[in-house]
């Protein structure tokens, strides 16, 4: 186990209120959970959020397993138009930095009126493009982490903490 529940939750609580504080004045956020591990982070950080959102999603896609193909593919696009709206972009890890930066990208083109990301973990080591960085959960070491929405091959994201995989747990039963 690398962060336990209470403290995820107590950061959780913490970057909520630092969002609402930084968002005084907008009438409403476009909250963006990019799919599928920010999935349950996004659920909790939302709900503590006083300021009004709606929520739309993103699907990405770059990693095969644990092995990084570099490219990054949109799985699925939003649903709204963000044209003129506040986004705040919420992601589950910032590694090489290729998602953030290809997603905040796409939806800078389209034309918010504002756009800020929230990762829960941050991996500054592994960091090779420049991405956006407004809001950081936790930065974590260079291990594959999973739980808390994070995956290892799809597996343990219901963990309720993150933690860290030893090479031998990949071979446990399911
Ligand atoms: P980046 O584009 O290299 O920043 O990678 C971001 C994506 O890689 C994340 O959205 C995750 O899907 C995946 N990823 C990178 N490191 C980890 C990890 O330690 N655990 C689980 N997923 C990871
Ligand atoms: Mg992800």
């Amino acid at each position: 186990m690398l962060i336990g529940e209470a403290k995820i939750a107590a950061r959780v609580a913490a970057l909520a209120e630092q969002i609402d504080r930084e968002s005084a004045g907008m009438d409403e956020l476009v909250v963006v959970p990019v799919l599928r591990g920010a999935f349950i982070f996004a659920a909790d950080l939302t709900r503590r959020l006083r300021t009004p959102c709606a929520v739309d999603f993103v699907a990405l896609a770059s990693y095969q397993g644990a092995v990084s193909s570099g490219a990054v593919r949109l799985v699925m696009d939003l649903r709204s138009d963000i044209a003129g709206r506040h986004v705040l972009i919420v992601e589950d890890i910032v590694d090489s930095g290729r998602t953030l930066a290809y997603l905040a990208g796409l939806l800078r083109s389209r034309g918010p009126a504002s756009l800020r990301t929230c990762t829960l973990t941050h991996k500054a080591a592994r960091q090779e493009v420049a991405a956006p960085l407004d809001y950081v959960g936790f930065e974590i070491p260079d291990r594959w982490v999973v739980g808390y929405g994070l995956d290892y091959q799809d597996r343990f994201r219901t963990l309720p903490y993150i933690g860290v995989v030893e090479p031998d747990d990949a071979a446990l039963p399911r």
